[in-house]
């Protein structure tokens, strides 16, 4: 693949390829194995972790695990760039947490406000124990004190897209995670 990729008026600049995140997803999946934990549920948070999380459960019962998946749409980004500050519950999960080993998967960990959301209710629900996984370490100063029990890379302090990411709806399909050069 190209280092950039042309799309009508706008250039993407590949940061992490297809073939980095596939290496870099099995060495997490026998991380999370290593936790050995019993009657897994896995909590995916849509909609930017959707293409990371079905790559992940699949590394996931290639080292032998059989998590159940779960879903929930939470809004902190609007359809710009800028932060609300504010995380909502556009759609929750359906199954229930009480008592299970939650694993909270996300695909950019930035402020910390959207994870940190979600471990909240989770902890609220009466989960046993909760860990979260992201594709994408911002590293940034945390609005909320927060650090992911597992990430894929640590990511440079820019907006970034593709790989289920969008912005404004766009470049989710891409198979590789990049930079917007030019817009
Ligand atoms: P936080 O709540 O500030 O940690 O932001 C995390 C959420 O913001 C993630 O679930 C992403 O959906 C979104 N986000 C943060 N940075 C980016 C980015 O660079 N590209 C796309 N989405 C992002
Ligand atoms: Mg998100």
């Amino acid at each position: 693949m190209n280092e950039t990729t042309a799309k009508a008026d706008t250039e993407l600049e590949v940061i992490f390829t297809p073939e980095a995140i596939a290496v870099r997803l099995d060495e997490l999946a026998r991380e999370i194995a290593d936790a050995r934990l019993e009657n897994l549920l896995v909590v995916a948070i849509l909609k930017g972790s959707f293409v990371f999380a079905a790559d992940l459960i699949r590394a996931l019962h290639r080292v032998g695990l059989t998590p159940e998946v779960d879903f929930m749409t939470l809004s902190s980004y609007k359809k710009a760039r800028i932060a609300s500050g504010q995380v909502s519950i556009l759609r929750d999960m359906d199954l229930d947490v009480r008592g299970r080993n939650a694993l909270i998967v996300d695909d950019v960990l930035d402020s910390g406000r959207t994870l940190a959301f979600a471990k909240d209710l989770l902890v609220a629900r009466g989960a046993a124990s909760i860990r979260t996984c992201v594709l994408l370490d911002k590293q940034l100063p945390r609005a909320v004190n927060l650090e992911p029990d597992y990430y894929a890379f640590l990511c440079p302090n820019e907006f970034v897209v593709g790989y289920g990411m969008d912005v404004a709806h766009r470049y989710r399909e891409l198979p590789f995670v990049g930079r917007v050069v030019r817009q």
